[in-house]
């Protein structure tokens, strides 16, 4: 979003007007109708109003009754009311990225609802590799968005998650996202959604987006902005990278709303390409939902971009393209006249009105009063319950990643470490946890606090903020560690240093932190551990390589219960069990690596080290999916196929076209149903309870197309101590054991396929159907 919103805190607000906006709450009406008020005999009888009729023939009903002026006004964000029809105005931009936020104009904290639940930043919530995790806080976020929405406080249509690939560490936004990797980041879009959106057949809770479509993950660097940024791309990166999250989010989330971005994509603006949106999005991937364009990124094509020559051209190639709603004016001023020039029709500003007012309709704003309807009982009561701080807590809990432990240095005893030195910039963060597209959270637990249930505290701030521009706070901190059993460090980011807008120049810690670092466990009496808060990597080889750090943690932005979970695994009263969602890269890696170059693949003829680890085989601070426990785990494979058959569809076979190169098109095969089915036994060797976060890496038989390694699955399995239990891993072959060769089509290799789990391999042959199996 272009438009930043200040983030007020109840904090900052004066006394008095706190006390205001309470009395305010507590006489808080519910919402009157949006539309279609049974009070209002003339329009609520009117057939569009009628619930019993199917959708498709309410909306043609009102599209029938609208006249242009009417309708042009309907194709913005802040959607006009029509009151001869008895229809109330609607903002449509609300946020919901990880809580209710108080981003966009639709949602307002305060009176009865001084605050949401502020889960962790995705970032940290895709380290737990939970899926059900991540649908449990969506179903908490909509009961939230839902509660508050019957209180007048927020709308219905949420643009939220940012499922773009962490492409690059040093984007800003890279804290928003479920991390680098396409199938985690789809599974996450998936699962979020289908929280945020409930389970009721055609009928919405709340409507998710999955934005912004697409190659769209540079804020600003060296001079280049997401507003002018041409993203270069290529076909096989589009399938292989780039669209699989969407697609995944369309098609297994069933999500109501893409975005498009605001960037082009080998020179055409992602929102006037009709390519993208109509043939792809709609038409390849069914998109049961509406369009809707980043804020005033239609503006930004024609006025910034200058992509076409006239504002009504612009307004038509938009809609033209597949795009329905406007972040912003420019389609409420300029459409009208796009039509009378001929550059656009009626009907295709009909088609655009019929996906919005369709989702409308699903949510039930035209089903007249909303304390009627489903979840209509949902108010103030059920925002910030203790049940959805808990689950703030545990998103926290299961996202902490434990990168190092020398010694081990943790858990900590609270018997051996009564008097703990907490240390840093972030170790008293509260806003600082919760990261960006926040809201108001109900409460905060700040690292201080937490580790205060355990030990008695020192606490020095070491440098006045994450800058740590000077050395002033220095030699307090340095004697605070001289006399506790343990210090604890939280150092590491904030919004000042990554952000929307702000992308981070290179990956060390900031300012004169790392000298902190080292000064403080020179001195340290006990363990020195260190806590980190980003949402990029950081490399942090200097305290990897430190004898005198005991342990690192990340945490990620942990939400506003961030403090208790650190200080619960600092404890060892949690088990740590996530797992990194990025690769770690050391600093060189960016040296001479520009961020608006958006090839994954490595090329060693122009020094171009690739992206992800997927495809970047150069040296790494941590690897994708690293994370320890304080418990051991073994695997053992107790079943798998060892050759897995590809039925070729009825007009193939094998020895022709369809397989050259040996990578058969996953469209000439029949991928209905087709997966590898293993069965994993996973063994706590260890002395204390905990869960094990598996991931199953593929690397496909070697070829030009092919990424050294893939995720092909995941899950989660609590062991007790000295137990085994068993894992059913499912592979869908078409889905992820295909890789995408130059012209973009998607094959399965044939040939050996070694999967990766822990430390134990599993071959597997695919080998297409021959000859005369498959029958035509
Ligand atoms: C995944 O998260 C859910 C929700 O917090 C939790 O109930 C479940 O135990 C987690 N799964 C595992 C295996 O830990
Ligand atoms: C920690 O932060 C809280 C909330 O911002 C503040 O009230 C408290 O004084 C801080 N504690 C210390 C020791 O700085
Ligand atoms: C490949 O398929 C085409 C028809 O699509 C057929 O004419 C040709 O003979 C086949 N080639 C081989 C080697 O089977």
């Amino acid at each position: 979003m272009k438009t930043g919103i200040a983030t007020t805190t109840m904090a900052s607000l004066p006394q008095t007007i706190i006390l205001f906006l309470l009395l305010l709450g507590a006489f808080a009406q519910a919402r009157d109708p949006f539309a279609c008020d049974s009070k209002d005999v003339k329009t609520s009888s009117l057939p569009f109003c009628k619930v019993s009729m199917p959708i498709p023939n309410r909306v043609t009903d009102l599209l029938g009754r609208l006249t242009m002026q009417e309708k042009v006004r309907l194709l913005v964000n802040n959607a006009a009311a029509v009151p001869r029809l008895g229809i109330k105005g609607y903002e449509w931009w609300s946020e919901a990225l990880h809580g209710v936020s108080n981003v966009g104009p639709g949602t307002k904290f305060g009176g009865a609802f001084p605050g949401a639940t502020s889960f962790p930043q995705v970032i940290t919530t895709a380290a737990s590799f939970n899926a059900t995790l991540w649908e449990a806080i969506g179903r908490v976020v909509s009961d939230e968005a839902r509660a508050m929405y019957n209180g007048g406080a927020a709308g219905l249509t949420y643009w939220s998650p940012n499922v773009n690939i962490f492409r690059d560490p040093r984007w800003g936004r890279g804290q928003e996202t479920p991390g680098e990797d396409p199938v985690l980041a789809g599974t996450y879009a998936a699962s979020y959604v289908k929280g945020l959106q409930g389970n009721n057949g055609d009928r919405l809770k709340v409507a998710a987006c999955c934005k912004h479509f697409t190659a769209y993950d540079l804020d600003n660097w060296n001079g280049v902005d997401r507003f002018h940024f041409n993203a270069k791309v290529s076909k096989q990166d589009i399938e292989d990278t780039f669209d699989v999250p969407f697609k995944m989010c369309v098609q297994d989330g069933n999500v109501a709303s893409v975005m498009c971005s605001y960037n082009q994509v080998n020179g055409v603006p992602t929102c006037a390409d009709p390519n993208l949106l109509k043939r792809t999005i709609r038409g390849q991937w069914n998109l049961n939902g509406y369009i809707v364009s980043d804020c005033d990124s239609v503006g930004v094509f024609y006025n910034t971009q200058h992509y076409t020559s006239t504002p009504e051209e612009a307004a038509a190639d938009a809609i033209k393209a597949g795009l329905d709603l406007d972040c912003g004016p420019f389609l409420a001023q300029y459409t009208e006249n796009a039509v009378t020039r001929g550059l656009l029709k009626e009907a295709d500003v009909n088609s655009a009105l019929a996906n919005t007012l369709t989702v409308q309709m699903r949510l039930g704003m035209f089903d007249g009063e909303p304390s009627a309807q489903p979840f209509g009982n949902l108010g103030p009561k059920d925002v910030c319950t203790p049940a959805h701080q808990e689950l703030a807590l545990e998103a926290a809990r299961q996202g902490i990643v434990l990168l190092n432990n020398r010694g081990p240095s943790l858990p900590l005893s609270h018997l051996r470490h009564r008097t703990v030195a907490v240390i840093g910039p972030n170790s008293n963060a509260t806003v600082t946890m919760i990261g960006n597209y926040a809201g108001v959270a109900c409460a905060y637990t700040s690292p201080l606090q937490g580790i205060g249930n355990y030990a008695k505290t020192i606490h020095q701030m070491g440098c006045e903020d994450v800058a740590c521009n000077d050395d002033k706070l220095f030699s307090g901190a340095i004697n605070a560690a001289r006399q506790a059993d343990a210090t604890v460090l939280v150092m590491g980011l904030d919004q000042s240093i990554e952000a929307e807008f702000r992308d981070r120049t290179g990956l060390l810690l900031p300012g004169r932190q790392q000298e902190l670092v080292s000064k403080v466990a020179m001195a340290a009496k006990g363990p020195t551990i260190l806590v980190l808060m980003s949402g990029g990597p950081i490399d942090v080889s200097f305290a990897k390589n430190d004898p005198r750090i005991g342990a690192i943690l990340w945490a990620g932005y942990p939400g506003q219960a961030g403090g208790a979970a650190i200080a619960d695994v600092l404890y060892g009263t949690t088990n740590p069990e996530g797992k990194l969602p990025m690769t770690w890269y050391p600093q060189e890696y960016v040296s001479n690596l520009p961020m608006t170059d958006m090839a994954m693949r490595s090329s060693p003829n122009r020094n171009y080290p690739g992206r992800t680890y997927k495809f970047y085989k150069g040296p790494v601070v941590y690897p994708f999916g690293h994370g320890l426990s304080y418990t051991n785990f073994v695997h053992t494979i107790a079943s798998a196929p060892k050759v897995v058959t590809v039925p070729l569809d009825g007009h193939r076979h094998s020895g022709n076209a369809t397989i050259s190169g040996k990578a058969i098109k996953v469209n000439h095969v029949r991928c209905n149903k087709l997966s590898v089915g293993l069965q994993v036994d996973v063994k706590n060797t260890g002395s204390k309870d905990g869960t094990h976060t598996m991931l199953v890496f593929s690397k496909p038989p070697a070829g030009h197309w092919a990424p050294q390694k893939q995720l092909v699955a995941f899950a989660k399995v609590h062991v007790p101590a000295r137990s085994q239990r068993r894992v059913g891993i499912n592979i869908h072959v078409c889905k992820f054991l295909s890789v995408v060769d130059r012209s973009g089509v998607r094959r399965i290799p044939t040939g050996v396929h070694n999967l990766h789990i822990g430390g134990i391999k599993h071959s597997l042959s695919l080998q297409p159907a021959t000859l005369g199996v498959i029958k035509s």
